[in-house]
């Protein structure tokens, strides 16, 4: 399991650009499932035919990243923000373009007060003369993710990405698990949650489904002097009850709680004060879809080391076959 999630993390997807990882994705799954397609924006349906409930199940495969706004004269890249990135997690990091160009995540030496750093006061160095060489590699509006390989220690795995490729896995793996069923299961792998949940909220619509799942990573109070949050690393997978973008309709929640105790996997409750999910777009279609959403815990989200427990991410695929199947 930690190989497919190397995988995923490790392809290129920065939002608008899904190409690579919808591709990895597709070699994965496409023997396992009775129909496999693609839509204008970019989200790619795996569909199990069935004639029971017509379930949705979405997992966003963008990542935050960068794109680039001006090349200066001695070639330095400036360079704005695709989704939540900090200015202080990407310092000194590298970023990856989709040519594989590498560059260096710096910051003006002048700057006097380290407060009022933001992305402008920032550049990106590939190690080019000038306009021109960098030109060569790199143009304005091309896009690049964070580099951060995968490694798994004992139960923990670290990775960039795993916002939201380790939920693609979640996925992937239900696809790989699911017993005999009836129902008709949607799995779709969206674009552009990081802009604002867009692809869900096209995908929503084609389907029309009875109810929905969103699958995704989830903040945690573990840390030293964390924000106060019930959710930790190693406590299960996290059905959500609310976030920013949504309350999480309660037959979806009874649906998910059932189907855990049933099983006896681990879970816990996931209350978000900040941030949203596909699921918050879902529910919002039509005359409105009941929608919950599964969480992976993750510390460290949007910097290049997000981080879970292998654990809670396995569960998350036994809770996930239960409640579809
Ligand atoms: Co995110
Ligand atoms: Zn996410």
């Amino acid at each position: 399991m930690f190989d497919l999630l190397a995988k995923v993390t490790g392809a290129f997807g920065v939002s608008g650009n899904e190409e690579e990882i919808r591709n990895t994705i597709i070699e994965e799954i496409k023997d396992k499932v009775d129909e496999i397609k693609t839509d204008t924006l970019g989200n790619l349906f795996a569909i199990k035919k069935g004639r029971g409930k017509k379930i949705m199940v979405a997992a966003h495969m963008d990542e935050i990243g960068i794109m680039v706004i001006h090349i200066d004269e001695k070639g330095f890249i400036r360079f704005t923000n695709i989704g939540g990135v900090s200015s202080f997690t990407s310092i000194g990091q590298r970023v990856r373009f989709k040519n594989g160009v590498i560059g260096v995540v710096s910051y003006e030496e002048k700057l006097d007060d380290i407060k009022k750093l933001d992305l402008s006061k920032m550049y990106i160095d590939i190690g080019a003369k000038n306009r021109e060489e960098t030109g060569k590699l790199v143009k304005i509006g091309d896009t690049a993710c964070f580099c951060g390989d995968a490694v798994r220690q004992g139960d923990f795995a670290i990775s960039k990405a795993m916002d939201d490729r380790c939920g693609c896995a979640v996925a992937i793996g239900a696809i790989k698990n699911l017993s005999q069923t009836d129902n008709e299961i949607y799995f779709v792998f969206t674009v552009q949650e990081e802009l604002g949940l867009r692809g869900a909220t096209t995908a929503a619509y084609q389907i029309m489904p009875d109810f929905a799942i969103a699958l995704d990573v989830t903040g945690t109070g573990d840390k030293p002097e964390s924000r106060l949050m019930e959710v930790k690393l190693g406590a299960g997978p996290a059905i959500k009850i609310r976030d920013r973008s949504l309350i999480c309709h309660p037959e979806v929640r009874k649906l998910l709680e059932d189907a855990a105790k049933r099983n006896n996997i681990p879970y816990q409750y996931e209350i978000l004060e900040w941030g949203g999910t596909d699921a918050g777009a879902i529910q919002l279609t039509g005359g409105g879809i009941p929608s919950g959403v599964i969480s992976v815990p993750c510390r460290y989200i949007h910097t290049p080391s997000e981080m879970i427990c292998m654990s809670d991410y396995e569960n998350a695929v036994k809770l996930l076959v239960e409640a579809i199947r």
